[in-house]
């Protein structure tokens, strides 16, 4: 097995303009959600990476048939699914497979799916999805790893949700679109993605309203029909060039992006001392500041600043003058990845649900590994502005969420390359 790595070298001053792929979250969700939509469907704007070929993997298994048919569009036909089933090994690699519970359910009236994977950032309860599926006349258990759900007649109900869930408020949303009667859900999360699922179903002829605010209702309808579909910008990868250009004392064009996704990401690259601009469909981030400020950051549900931006902002607050604090509101246990910024001169100590920042001069580049998938972006940057050469393992992780990554910052003028290292016994043995 060969294992591939990022090389980058120190890269102030990155110029040029790069194009955000779809959202990984909403494709996720909408690829799971076609299988209750039971026809044909083409998605365009999906972006080219690892998770939504693991999910068309998933998919296939379950006897999906799926063609591409443009560079980022592929046609997605459910008719032929021969299975409720979905226990191979692919799910427990990708939290967004438990999408199919609610797929399956709405469709077929069953569905057994092998617990998700996905980023390890400590418990990851599935309660809440529970308490949807619950709500709606549906029996659940859990053994050996495997989640069940089943009811032969789905009806609407009324769900509070104790915790902001993403994935409980998409499970239950899906679940609900062809139940009988309405169903109520409070305390609903309103992602950009949930927003993006809500309308993609609507546009296949549900009756979903309030996607965005706290209390969404889903009037079931008897059938839906496939419908073509194009995928909002990815709010996490626009953010993650937005706060690269800050660190690197940019002045990129990130286009493709809804700037009003970007509001609380851009509130605080601009108390750092980043300079942001909106167009209608693009942003210019740039900074001339030779120092910048430190700040302190708290993660929250939509509209707040997104927990998948926390390690980005770390690495960007770790050369920012002064102490900055991060709380991480969402996740109990998203810090593992500090360990690689200190290997990089970092100085940030980690206490539960916080870290305090100290900003230093300079990092400075070293081998680091891609502990999960954001932690990956945040060393990447880190690497930018490190001095001399930062080597990153285990890009796979990054691989998952960010579109040719290399590509993209090559593009920006970064000095940075993917290498592929071949074991010592294959050479001896070639
Ligand atoms: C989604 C995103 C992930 C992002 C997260 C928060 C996808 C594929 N993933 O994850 O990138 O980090 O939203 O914005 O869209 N919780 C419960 N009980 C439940 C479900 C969740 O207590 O049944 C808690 C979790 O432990 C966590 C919080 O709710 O503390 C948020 O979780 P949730 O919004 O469900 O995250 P995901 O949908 O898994």
């Amino acid at each position: 097995m060969s294992s591939k790595k990022i090389v980058v070298n120190k890269s102030l001053n990155l110029r040029g303009t790069v194009k955000v792929a779809g959202a990984k979250n909403s494709t996720l969700a909408i690829l799971a959600a076609i299988v209750c939509v039971g026809e044909p469907c083409i998605i365009e704007n999906v972006p080219d990476i690892s998770d939504v070929s693991l999910m068309c993997r998933i998919l296939s298994k379950l006897g999906v048939e799926i063609d591409m048919v443009g560079k980022n569009s592929i046609k997605v036909d459910p008719r032929n699914i021969n299975l409720t089933c979905a226990n191979f090994d692919e799910m427990r690699h990708m939290r967004a497979s438990y999408y199919l519970l609610s797929a399956l359910l709405s469709r077929f009236g069953e569905a057994s799916v092998a617990m998700p994977g996905g980023c390890d950032f400590g418990l990851r309860p599935m309660d809440q999805h529970v308490k949807g599926f619950e709500a709606l006349g549906a029996e659940c258990e859990t053994v050996g790893g495997i989640t069940s759900v089943k009811c032969k007649h789905l009806k609407g109900g009324r769900v509070y949700l104790d915790v902001i869930s993403v994935g409980a408020t998409i499970n239950t949303m899906i679940a609900a679109v062809r139940a009988e009667g309405t169903t109520i859900i409070e305390n609903a999360a309103k992602e950009p993605h949930v927003v993006d699922l809500a309308n993609f179903l609507n546009t296949c002829g549900a009756d979903i309203h309030g996607a965005g605010i706290d209390v969404i209702t889903v009037n079931g309808v008897k059938s839906l029909k496939g419908a073509t579909y194009q995928i909002i910008p990815d709010q996490i990868e626009a953010g993650t060039y937005m706060a690269a250009s800050v660190a690197a004392r940019g002045n990129i064009l990130i286009t493709n992006v809804i700037p009003k996704h970007l509001e609380s990401i851009s509130a605080k690259l601009r108390e750092v001392g980043g300079e942001i601009e909106y167009f209608e469909d693009s942003v210019r981030v740039s900074c001339s500041q030779k120092k910048l400020r430190r700040c302190n950051v708290k993660t929250m549900p939509y509209p707040g600043f997104p927990t998948d931006m926390q390690p980005q902002m770390v690495a960007l607050l770790s050369i920012c003058d002064g102490t900055s604090m991060v709380t991480e509101g969402v996740w109990e246990s998203r810090f593992r990845y500090i360990s690689e910024l200190r290997r990089m001169g970092a100085k940030v100590s980690v206490d539960g649900r916080m870290a305090v920042i100290e900003g230093v001069r300079e990092l400075v580049g070293t081998n680091v590994k891609s502990v999960d998938l954001r932690a990956g972006a945040a060393v990447v940057i880190a690497g930018l502005i490190a001095e001399g050469t930062t080597c990153i393992e285990n890009i796979n992780h990054i691989e998952r969420g960010y579109e040719d990554i290399v590509g993209k910052l090559s593009n920006l003028g970064v000095d940075i390359k993917a290498v592929t290292e071949v074991p010592r016994e294959k050479v001896l043995t070639a």
